[in-house]
């Protein structure tokens, strides 16, 4: 078990388009320890493999919703039907994304209310999931991690420039960057609302 460190935006392990998972082995199962290990460390709601540089169909969540309950698992080689797309202006406070590839910041990005997460659980059997509100945010956030698409691709003209600015200040944006949970200073003053 550890704690791995997570790639910045600029990685192109973040730009690409992960591979399927093809063998359920021991690497798989020591994978999924390593990125629960990793998004609790963060913290974050969420964690996709190419994060710690694994480029792979995985990805793991864990949130506890407004009411209390705990939603928690991963999935291999997902598939996501996406319900109808949010319209309109993303609402600045209640549509404020984040990504843990791009710590610190945050952004308004509409998303869809509504998913329908498949795939295949650890065990290797078939899994489905729906889901609403937030829980469908990070699912549409983590699908997107194995398309090789970050949510700042998703921006609004004036707050993608403005994220790009962020991010060259910031020295990232090219390979090579990463933080480590528990060790670098990101994060730490938020919810964990990071995925
Ligand atoms: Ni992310």
């Amino acid at each position: 078990m550890s704690v791995r460190p997570i790639r910045i935006t600029g990685d192109p392990v973040l730009h690409t388009r992960a591979a399927p998972v093809t063998s359920w082995d021991d690497s798989l199962q020591e994978l999924l320890i390593d990125m629960v290990d990793t998004m609790r460390a963060a913290p974050g709601v969420g964690l996709a493999a190419p994060q710690i540089g694994v480029s792979q169909q995985v990805f793991v969540w864990e949130w506890t919703d407004d009411e209390g309950v705990f939603h928690q698992g991963a999935v291999i080689n997902p598939t996501l039907k996406i319900g109808p797309r949010h319209r309109g202006k993303p609402d600045p406070d209640l549509d404020l994304e984040g990504c843990l590839s791009v710590p610190d910041l945050r952004f308004p990005l509409g998303r869809s209310d509504r998913v329908v997460l498949g795939g295949i659980t650890p065990q290797g059997n078939p899994v489905q999931i729906s889901a609403q509100g937030w829980l469908a945010r990070i699912f549409q956030h983590e699908y997107d991690h194995l398309q090789g698409n970050l949510y700042i691709d998703r921006l609004r003209f004036r707050d993608k420039r403005e994220a790009r600015a962020d991010i060259r200040d910031n020295g990232w944006g090219a390979p090579g960057n990463s933080w480590l949970p528990g060790v670098d200073d990101f994060e730490s003053d938020h919810e964990a609302e990071e995925a």
